[in-house]
């Protein structure tokens, strides 16, 4: 079962058409500025931030969904970020034992990432991600202009995806990079954002399930990534700056292992830093501790750690039993 939709680009007055006759779960933040998505059925707002992503939400939205008149014919569409994304997307996968799912992303990082690729779920006490499912959404409705509003901060948070596709698999979107970050009003801005969307649909075409291996270099940066996450707390890093800081430090891992170029690792701080993201591990962070955070990963398997590490800009590869040892030491160095 193929996990890639088709994409749709589109203008911005054009995206509410594809949300007639949908039920819509908008994130309260999208839905204030772009009221039309209100007129194009059953709206439900959802409150920003990561906490809507719960079993609490979750079961809200089922319960409204309910109440609302949705059947087994109807269609859920989801307005907003990659929470309101995952929470939809979980939501629709398992109303009425699966309703599809329209994604109308107005994030970046949902736009190059989330949106894409069917997996969705809700976070649990005990970590991020822990309930889920995967089911394809029936399309992607790409529309950059919603950019245009996106707080600063959360663009830059999503361009980190952008350097991590330019670094696994795209080199010259990594050169395009390193003249000029990416900026709400970099000409190139839609033509960026739907080939990362592509190079996701094309990983994830070949790999759906992620058990080939080819899938896991998208998580290039993000097994320290959700380290830290976790280590700070939810919702303290935005989860593209942990992946930016994972970036550099598993490039380092990769030098340290023989498994990369020299230079990946400067080469990826100073481009990030040039796109306003932090690149070093934030001030007292204890690199065993972080090490012990990564064993409670999904991805960890068999004996030691997993990484998808890069080797040189194009190329990104599961690397599996790395010593915990190891990791302490390339985090220690940087
Ligand atoms: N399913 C996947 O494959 C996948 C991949 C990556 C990330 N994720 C998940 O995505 C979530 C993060 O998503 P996110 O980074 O999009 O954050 P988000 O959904 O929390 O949105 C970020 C903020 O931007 C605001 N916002 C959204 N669009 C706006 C716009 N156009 N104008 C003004 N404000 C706007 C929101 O209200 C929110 O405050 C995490 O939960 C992560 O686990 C999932
Ligand atoms: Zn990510």
């Amino acid at each position: 079962v193929s996990l890639a939709a088709p994409v749709v680009r589109c203008a911005l007055e054009q995206a509410p058409s594809h949300c007639e006759g949908a039920f819509v779960l908008a994130d309260a933040n999208v839905l204030r500025r772009y009221p039309a998505f209100g007129e194009a059925g059953p709206v439900l707002a959802v409150r920003p931030g990561e906490r809507s992503k719960s079993v609490r939400s979750l079961a809200r939205v089922w319960e409204w969904l309910a109440a609302a008149g949705a059947r087994r014919d109807s269609r859920v569409a989801a307005l907003g970020g990659g929470v309101v994304g995952d929470l939809a997307g979980f939501a629709a996968a398992t109303f009425m034992r699966g309703v599809p799912v329209v994604q109308v992303p107005t994030t970046l990082m949902a736009m190059v990432d989330s949106a894409h690729g069917g997996k969705s779920g809700v976070n649990l006490a005990a970590g991020k991600n822990l309930a889920g499912a995967f089911a394809a959404p029936e399309r992607v409705v790409l529309a950059p202009a919603f950019l245009a509003t996106l707080p600063a901060r959360e663009f830059r948070a999503g361009a980190a995806e952008v350097w991590k596709y330019g670094t696994i698999a795209l080199p010259a979107l990594l050169e395009r990079l390193e003249s000029a970050p990416l900026s709400r009003r970099s000409p190139d801005l839609e033509d960026v954002v739907a080939a990362c969307a592509a190079c996701k649909l094309d990983i994830v075409g070949r790999d759906p399930y992620e058990t080939t291996g080819e899938r896991a270099a998208l998580n290039f940066g993000h097994t320290v990534g959700h380290a830290l996450e976790k280590l700070a707390g939810y919702g303290k890093l935005r989860h593209g700056e942990a992946v930016a800081i994972g970036m550099v430090a598993e490039s380092r891992l990769a030098e340290r292992l023989g498994h990369a170029v020299p230079g990946l690792a400067r080469r990826l701080a100073v481009g990030l830093a040039s796109q306003g993201l932090p690149t070093g591990l934030p001030d007292g962070t204890d690199a065993e501790a972080l090490v012990a955070a990564m064993g409670g990963d999904k991805k960890r398997t068999g004996y030691g750690l997993a990484f998808s590490l890069v080797s040189e800009p194009g190329r990104c590869t599961l690397v599996t039993g790395v010593a915990p040892d190891t990791v302490v030491a390339a985090l220690r160095s940087g």
